[in-house]
């Protein structure tokens, strides 16, 4: 008896589903680089899932990468559109490409009436998100955009803390963060060339930040935005780890935002591939009944960086109470892999839906137009 009280207690974890594999989802990769290595591994792990198709710009690339992975008989193709004419047994992509071809591959892939999971962010201009939400809608397909750590606990209590008012009302928020040096280029100049990229550390971990906090408080429209953006690192040499890739530079190093949402909630946003400073600043969500600190992390990797602290009155003492680190059973790519097949499977909705993260796009876009422009802007988003 007791055992079941505590029981009731106990953090809920996904408990493991058995999965019907007695059909086999078709599968296909598009753009064979560095995250589609987590895609495919994911996959591998699915009972449910036959791999039968893959497409790279790059020549050999798509062959490779299978090969690497020991995965036979796939199809391979230098496009995306030639790989979509020619598997028409497709049930689903995941779309790994640069930002500048998400949205492109993404709705010729819904317009063939194949679902996507879509690499983060969802894309680079609202616009694109417009025409991608439409594309959806007229499919009827699953679109989920790949933000895995939302299947992280800590994340998970971020959501629970304000859905349960424990904060009360929310009336502002600060977040963003950043590394000291950290422009990405691994593997290659697509994360900093306008053409591939198109936007920089506003789209690469800009979007993860925006999406932590915008999730928790339920996705609130935004209204207006005063946006800054620069690229002093990413134009300067000295501080790249390829000097030579400093003249490929096109896209942000840094960005921050005054953006109003709807519901009067204010978020004061900033990022940072590069800057002189350790972090820009925690994660601070301000309620009315009590306050959330969410430490930052030195790179973004999908949780928190040291434990929560929720800042409030017990019996008129002001009280500061540390928030244990939650560990969370499973690989993150699994889980969001995992999710978007089942909702192929069950007709459910999508698990991060374009209904939401076409907010978080907006705000990364009015950042861009209010920088060019030099003054707030208003942000209109049409209807689907
Ligand atoms: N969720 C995560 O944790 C995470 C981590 C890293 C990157 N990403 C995202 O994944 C995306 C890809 O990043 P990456 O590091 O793998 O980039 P990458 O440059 O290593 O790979 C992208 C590949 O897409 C190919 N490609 C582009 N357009 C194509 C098209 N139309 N058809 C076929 N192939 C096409 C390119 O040739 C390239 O090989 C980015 O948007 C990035 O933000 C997500």
């Amino acid at each position: 008896m007791a055992e079941s009280i505590l029981d009731a207690y106990k953090h809920q974890h996904n408990t493991e589903a058995v999965i019907d594999a007695s059909k086999k989802l078709k599968i296909g990769i598009i753009g064979t680089g560095w995250i589609a290595d987590a895609h495919i591994k994911s996959y591998l792990k699915m009972p449910d899932v036959e791999i039968i198709a893959g497409a790279d710009l790059i020549p050999g690339k798509a062959d490779a990468f299978f090969e690497k992975h020991g995965i036979k008989n796939v199809r391979t193709y230098l496009s995306h559109t030639e790989m979509l004419e020619n598997e028409p047994e497709l049930d689903a992509v995941s779309v790994c490409t640069y930002n500048m071809t998400h949205a492109v591959c993404t709705i010729d892939s819904l317009n063939k009436g194949v679902n996507v999971l879509l690499e983060k962010p969802m894309c680079v201009t609202l616009d694109e998100a417009v025409e991608i939400c439409r594309a959806e809608k007229k499919s009827g397909k699953v679109l989920s955009i790949g933000f895995q750590p939302r299947f992280d606990e800590n994340m998970k209590m971020i959501k629970r803390l304000v859905e349960s008012g424990t904060l009360g009302d929310i009336y502002y928020i600060q977040t963003g963060g950043g590394r000291r040096r950290g422009i990405p280029t691994p593997f290659g100049t697509t994360f900093i060339e306008k053409e591939t990229g198109g936007i920089g550390a506003i789209g690469d971990i800009g979007c993860y930040s925006l999406d932590m906090v915008l999730n928790a408080i339920g996705y609130p429209k935004p209204l207006t935005v005063s946006g800054y953006k620069c690229d002093f690192f990413g134009k300067n040499p000295e501080y790249m780890p390829c000097p030579e890739y400093a003249e490929k530079f096109g896209v942000d190093d840094f960005a921050a935002g005054f953006v109003r949402l709807e519901g009067g909630i204010v978020l004061d946003f900033r990022i940072a591939w590069a800057m002189h400073v350790d972090t820009p600043g925690d994660t601070v969500i301000f309620g009315k009944k009590a306050a959330l600190r969410i430490p930052s992390t030195d790179c973004w990797n999908g949780t928190v960086g040291g434990n929560m602290v929720l800042y409030h009155d017990v019996c008129g003492t002001q009280t500061e109470t540390k928030l244990p680190i939650l560990e969370t059973k499973g690989n993150l790519f699994d889980m969001k892999v995992r999710s978007f097949l089942d909702a192929i499977k069950n007709g459910t909705p999508a698990p991060i839906p374009s209904s939401q993260i076409i907010y978080n796009q907006a705000i990364i876009d009015g950042i861009c137009r209010s920088a060019e422009l030099g003054h707030e802007i208003e942000i209109d988003i049409p209807e689907i």
